[in-house]
């Protein structure tokens, strides 16, 4: 059986949650793309994590974890995580990292901060870590991969080229001389060592996995609209985030992939710039942020908060194929009056039910809103669906009517136990 867990809007929707969840039952979870810009937030007997490069099945020892091929590493970052969780008491004797990843080197960081610097007022908003500039080498066929960090002498030589390369772009920053790059190059020859029992060619483990009928996971990283084809373009990231980027960045057949869950918060939330029409830039937007605890768990940049958008989530499930969805943080409508749910857009004086290509038009969106009662009690001792406030009920109801996919998860609250299986 193989799941892909997707994010359904632009990330932090609660995947971390939801796998550390499902990998009790898990044999094999893979992360497939994007670095340590992400931050999966998991909340167990371990305290409390935040993931950013490790899948989030490591909490049950008998999980492998996979770095797949579609990730992107920075070795100084993925290194600290691993001491976090050795610190934590937790094993990493089932973590294993694609020998075909591709390395975040030392000047992609600061050539995330020049273009952005060079964009202005059309800025990304990026998390700076380097994530964009090391697709771009990877694209362009230039790339350093993990399997370069165990040959020295290659890695030498192609990684100074490299540098010599980006040189002209790197005057402009204040910030490093080249002899410090040279020597994070050596630095990187270390982390090569100290991570190379974790190196392997992970599509062979996968395939044969598959041959087992194993458990598997595909743990998606930020969310649909911030897919480098699909999402919100340019305002998105540089992966493929959705199903289709998880056969990509794992080496797993899409015939395979038994079922994709389209993970969902029950508002909206976006961190960084681009458009956002259900986006609430008043009090109400601020209680979401503070009640939800909105901050991204890799930059702590408060997130920007709105309504749930039925529209984007539709589109995310014909783009998916989501089978069910796991729709998280229930409990922090739980104290609204009334809650809205945007059902279509206005576009230049006519109603549309999809988002557009253009960026400009994105922009433009009037949301077209229904308006539901509020519950204004609890959720979070909930446990069935059946003990939930009649008003979730129909929120919930309306919100599968409107999206055509059942829920099968609901979250309402942090911890594993503050979930209701359906
Ligand atoms: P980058 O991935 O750092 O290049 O950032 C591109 C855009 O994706 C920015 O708007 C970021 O805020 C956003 N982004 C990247 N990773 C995440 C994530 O894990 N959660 C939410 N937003 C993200």
């Amino acid at each position: 059986m193989i799941t892909a867990i997707i994010g359904s809007q632009w990330g932090d929707e609660g995947k971390g949650k939801i796998v550390d969840l499902l990998a009790e039952e898990a044999d094999l979870v893979i992360r497939f793309n994007g670095g340590n810009n992400a931050g999966h937030t998991v909340i167990n007997q371990y305290g409390r994590t935040a993931l950013h490069l490790i899948p989030s099945g490591i909490f049950n020892a008998k999980t492998i974890c996979v770095i797949g091929n579609g990730a992107v590493i920075h070795p100084p970052s993925l290194w600290l995580e691993i001491k976090e969780l050795i610190k934590k008491g937790i094993s990493l004797k089932n973590l294993k990292i694609s020998s075909r990843a591709h390395l975040v080197m030392p000047w992609h960081l600061i050539l995330d901060g020049l273009q952005e610097n060079s964009r202005g007022q059309n800025k990304i908003g990026t998390t700076n870590r380097g994530i964009g500039p090391a697709y771009m080498d990877k694209i362009s066929r230039e790339g350093l991969r993990m399997i370069d960090l165990l040959d020295k002498k290659t890695f030498k030589a192609k990684s100074l080229f490299l540098l010599k390369e980006k040189l002209n772009f790197l005057k402009s920053s204040p910030g490093k001389k080249i002899n410090e790059f040279e020597r994070e190059i050596d630095e990187y020859l270390i982390y090569g060592q100290k991570l190379k029992k974790f190196i392997i060619q992970t599509e062979f483990l996968i395939w044969q996995a598959t041959e087992k009928n194993k458990k598997i996971f595909l743990e998606g990283a930020q969310g649909t609209f911030l897919d480098l084809d699909f999402g919100t373009y340019p305002f998105v990231t540089s992966s493929y985030t959705t199903s289709a980027g998880a056969c990509l960045g794992s080496g797993i057949p899409p015939l395979k992939i038994d079922e994709v869950t389209g993970v969902t918060k029950a508002y909206t939330t976006r961190v960084g710039e681009g458009p956002f029409p259900t986006e609430l830039k008043n009090q109400l937007g601020k209680t979401i942020r503070e009640k939800g605890n909105e901050y991204g768990a890799t930059t702590g940049r408060p997130r920007r908060c709105g309504w749930f958008d039925a529209v984007l989530v539709r589109y995310a499930s014909l783009l998916n194929g989501f089978g069910n969805l796991a729709l998280t943080k229930l409990d922090i409508l739980d104290f609204f009056k009334t809650i809205k749910i945007c059902t279509a857009y206005q576009l230049n004086g006519k109603q549309i039910n999809y988002p557009p290509p253009a960026p400009s038009q994105f922009f433009r969106l009037k949301p077209v809103y229904e308006e539901l009662k509020g519950w204004q009690k609890s959720t979070i001792k909930c446990r069935s669906f059946g003990e939930l406030p009649k008003e979730a009920k129909k929120y919930l109801k309306r919100i599968e009517e409107l999206v055509r996919v059942k829920i099968k998860i609901i979250s309402v609250g942090a911890k594993r136990e503050e979930t209701i299986r359906l």
